[in-house]
């Protein structure tokens, strides 16, 4: 006879302006209190360690998102439907068009466009000295995906990346932020569908999917809203993972002379700053079943939230793991997720953060770090700004 306990119940709240700043000691004292925790509040299950966060993710028949990832109704029920909203088979259908351009092969023929504007940014900012890590370095390959690769051009860009903050936001508890994040996720869901494919780069990823939709191969009113699965989870997820990966070389000056000294741990690097500050720090899923995780069990209809941010810094998987270690191995982190939804994008964002750290590892010294504020958003991690200056090798 199999032992069956109680889930734990805690009133931890991780949607105040000071948890979503520092929640680390929070995400220890939910873990500490079990593998899943409920939080009445929200009524939400919170998967909290590393092993069930990667069990949830894993059982998508189980633990569906074709009920909304995000923590509120509206948000749900007004993107159902999308790839990141969906179970297999609909889901299957989406993914394998949407990840085509995303492709390790495919990535090699633009990574010399990328290079190119990597090194013309990084190029940019040493030359003026201090910089705001955020809107004059992170900011530009993310965007010039958008805008040369997406296809899209300057069209709403200058939108984008409210828009993109907004649409994280808007997944959140129905709170102030949630509240105000809804109208300007809808105003990119318009935009999206006003779309039209003459306007696109007709070599674009964006005019791609249309003609996939054109071809039959998935439903062609799905596109215009497909066109934001490369936008609004590609921006601010890498954005904030360049600001944070460069606040942590800042705070930690030997590991990036460690970098330095062999650049081989650049992607080890890119990994383990994505593990200790996740971008994404959590989505949601519905059990769709009972099922057991470690000693208790999860009843069907419980909507579950996998905090990846936490997952990331359990003691149970990783030693030391509030520790930023550039020869530690991390790839199995679960900052992208992982399984059916796992991020179709990572190799992208890695590829892009790497091209980065390539141009500013044999020229800067040491990093200084001025005025920093961080972003308070109810899914994501990092910094709005980041005031830095480089010195550099010569200096
Ligand atoms: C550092 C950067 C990034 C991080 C941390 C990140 C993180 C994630 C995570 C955690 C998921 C899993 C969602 C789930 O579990 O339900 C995801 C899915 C997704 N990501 Fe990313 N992402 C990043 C960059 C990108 C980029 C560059 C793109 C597109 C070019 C992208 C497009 C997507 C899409 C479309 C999905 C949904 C996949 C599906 O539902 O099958 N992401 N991402």
């Amino acid at each position: 006879m199999t032992v069956q306990s109680q889930i734990p119940v805690s009133d931890i709240d991780l949607f105040t302006d000071d948890a979503l700043r520092d929640p680390y000691a929070l995400y220890a004292a939910l873990r500490e209190m079990g593998p899943v925790v409920h939080l009445p509040q929200y009524d939400l299950y919170a998967i909290t360690q590393y092993a069930g966060v990667r069990e949830v993710t894993m059982n998508c028949e189980v633990f569906s998102s074709a009920q909304g990832v995000g923590l509120n109704d509206v948000f749900n029920t007004a993107t159902r439907g999308n790839i990141i909203n969906s179970d297999p088979p609909e889901h299957r259908v989406m993914r394998q068009v949407l990840q085509r351009p995303l492709a390790a092969e495919k990535l090699r023929d633009i990574e010399p466009l990328l290079q190119r504007e990597a090194a013309a940014v990084v190029n940019r900012v040493l030359a003026s000295g201090s910089f705001d890590v955020i809107e004059e370095l992170a900011q530009h390959l993310p965007l010039t995906v958008v805008s040369k690769l997406v296809g899209l051009g300057d069209y709403g860009r200058e939108r984008m990346l409210d828009w993109a903050a907004a649409a994280f936001d808007a997944l959140g508890p129905m709170n102030e932020r949630t509240a105000a994040a809804l109208p300007k996720a809808k105003e990119m869901v318009d935009f999206a569908l006003s779309a039209k494919p003459d306007t696109l780069d007709p070599d674009g990823w964006a005019a791609a999917l249309f003609a996939a939709g054109e071809a039959g191969e998935l439903p062609a009113e799905k596109c215009p809203v497909m066109v934001q699965d490369y936008t609004a989870p590609s921006l601010d997820t890498t954005i904030l993972g360049i600001g944070s990966i460069l606040w942590l070389f800042a705070t930690h000056p030997d590991q990036w002379e460690k970098v330095r000294q062999n650049p081989a741990l650049i992607r080890h690097a890119i990994n383990e700053g994505l593990r200790l500050e996740s971008p994404i720090q959590l989505f949601c899923r519905v059990a769709t079943e009972d099922h057991r995780l470690g000693d208790v069990t999860i009843t069907a209809g419980s909507r579950v939230m996998v905090l990846y941010g936490s997952a990331n810094r359990d003691e149970r998987k990783y030693q030391n793991a509030d520790v930023f270690d550039v020869t530690r191995k991390a790839s199995d982190h679960l900052a992208f997720g992982a399984g059916e939804h796992a991020c179709i994008g990572m190799t992208l964002a890695r590829l892009e953060i790497r091209l980065l750290l390539e141009q500013l590892v044999p020229r800067v010294k040491t990093f200084e770090l001025g005025d920093g504020e961080r972003m308070l958003n109810n899914l994501l991690r990092g910094f709005s700004h980041l005031e830095m200056r480089a010195i550099l090798d010569d200096e």
